[in-house]
């Protein structure tokens, strides 16, 4: 990501649409994205963020974190959100999943990558068992949503399970 692209990741967070299954953080000014984006750590092994772009055109769909990897535990969480709505189903989630998944077990020489996820987030919850993802818990009530709890499902992958 690059210090341009603050804009387009603050209007993303700002869209309740793309926003509904994450969990709520608090809300943050334009400038202080702004600031963050000028900021940007470089990636490392503990958190390493990347832009996800169309094929044709390169533009800014969303993007997707390795993050909290340890060299003890060769283990990362993964995030992934396309923040234009209208590009979704079209193929580049799963892209981006292969491929961040391929960079953390081939570059990053991770063991194990894992995610959280709302138990009602079918859409998402389908593209994680497409890549390979399974389900390994449930953590109840574990996400305040409008006017409910939902559960939570952890879901990992290991290296050698990537289809
Ligand atoms: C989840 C997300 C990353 C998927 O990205 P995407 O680009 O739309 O995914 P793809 O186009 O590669 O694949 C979508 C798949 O979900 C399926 N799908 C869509 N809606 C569905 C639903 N309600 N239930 C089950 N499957 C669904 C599609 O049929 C497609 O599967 P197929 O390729 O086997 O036909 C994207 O929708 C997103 O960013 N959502 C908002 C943020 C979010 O929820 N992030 C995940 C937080 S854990």
């Amino acid at each position: 990501m690059e210090p341009e692209d603050a804009d387009t990741f603050w209007r993303w967070n700002n869209d309740p649409d793309v926003v509904h299954w994450l969990q709520a953080d608090y809300p943050e000014s334009l400038a202080a994205t702004r600031r963050r984006f000028a900021d940007l750590k470089p990636n490392s092994y503990s958190h390493a963020l990347f832009a996800i772009e169309t094929i044709t055109g390169g533009k800014l769909i969303g993007c997707t974190t390795l993050r909290d990897a340890t060299p003890e535990t060769a283990r990362a969480e993964l995030d992934i959100y396309i923040g234009e709505k209208d590009q979704w189903g079209s193929g580049y989630g799963t892209d981006a999943l292969r491929t961040v998944c391929r960079y953390g077990f081939d570059a990053m020489r991770l063991h194990s990558i894992a995610l959280w996820v709302v138990a009602e987030n079918e859409a998402a919850i389908h593209v994680y068992q497409k890549v390979g993802f399974r389900v390994d818990g449930r953590h109840r009530d574990a996400h305040r949503g409008v006017g409910r709890w939902h559960d939570l499902i952890l879901m990992s992958l290991l290296e050698g399970e990537l289809t």
